[in-house]
């Protein structure tokens, strides 16, 4: 706008006003603030976000990944495609600490499936279950009774999973909505391998297949998992660390030994 004052004059009044206390410059036109546009809702300042407690379980996702799971496992026609639909799953956090999907080991055409807990670091590093010391443990077992999972016979061979296929970081107890949302896959690698009996190695994997904790009362004892016996065995990681249980573990694999030929 013309004003006819020259640049200096112009500047000295300018600072004058912001002497006297203007903060903002108005135009030559005055305007209807109530007719102006509603203002928009206030973003939320970023303030300091609160950080997940790692006790609980992460706030309740817009897709239900059990939901999802099961879909996925139930489209699972044979072992291969149920391995490729673990590596699709993306709803399981503990896939992004893991460096390997640990699907199976062994003989798919054994009668006995053991089903573990979870990965460790080697066999996280491997994608294989139990190759660590739990795992060479485990193959000592039940070499004892002639069984191995390298094993061309069925009647002599091992089908080995677990119930989670990645690895928890530093190896810490599965949680409960990570077991759900993993036992669909659990429930069709059952269905897809058909063993004649399973063996659930350990706590985790009692209470996840069984509902019931308390290996100490359960092992030993048959029990039923999936419409399939199922007879819960002390975990080789517990009989590294309590050696004197391998008395009762010995006394669990004649059972399953037993139950084998008896029911050819
Ligand atoms: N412990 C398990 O339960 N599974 C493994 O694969 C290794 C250790």
């Amino acid at each position: 706008m013309e004003s006819g004052l020259d640049g200096h004059t112009a500047l000295a009044l300018l600072r004058w006003q912001i002497e006297l206390g203007a903060t903002e410059a108005i135009g030559d036109t005055p305007v209807n603030r109530y007719e102006a546009e509603p203002p928009r809702p206030a973003v939320p300042a970023a303030g300091p976000q609160t950080p997940p407690r790692p006790d609980l379980p992460p706030p309740a996702p817009e897709v239900d990944p059990v939901e999802v799971a099961h879909a996925a496992a139930s489209a699972a026609r044979d072992l291969d495609a149920l391995r490729a639909a673990l590596g699709d799953f993306a709803h399981c956090e503990l896939k992004k600490g893991a460096r390997n999907l640990v699907f199976a080991d062994g003989n798919p055409a054994a009668r006995v499936m053991v089903i573990g807990e979870a990965p460790g670091r080697d066999e996280d590093i491997q994608g294989k279950p139990f190759v660590g010391r739990a795992g060479q443990l485990l193959d000592r077992m039940f070499d004892c009774i002639g069984m191995g999972r390298a094993a061309p016979a069925a009647e002599k061979a091992l089908y080995i999973t677990n119930i989670l296929p990645w690895r928890p970081p530093q190896n810490r107890d599965p949680k409960p909505h990570e077991v759900a949302m993993l036992l669909p896959f659990v429930e069709r690698h059952v269905a897809l391998v058909d063993p004649d009996v399973l063996v659930l190695m350990g706590n985790h994997s009692c209470g996840a297949l069984l509902g019931r904790k308390g290996i100490t009362r359960l092992r030993g004892k048959w029990g039923e998992a999936l419409g399939r016996p199922a007879l819960p065995m002390f975990h080789p990681a517990y009989l590294l660390r309590n050696p004197h249980a391998k008395r009762e573990a010995w006394h669990d694999l004649l059972m399953l030994q037993a139950r084998l030929k008896e029911t050819p």
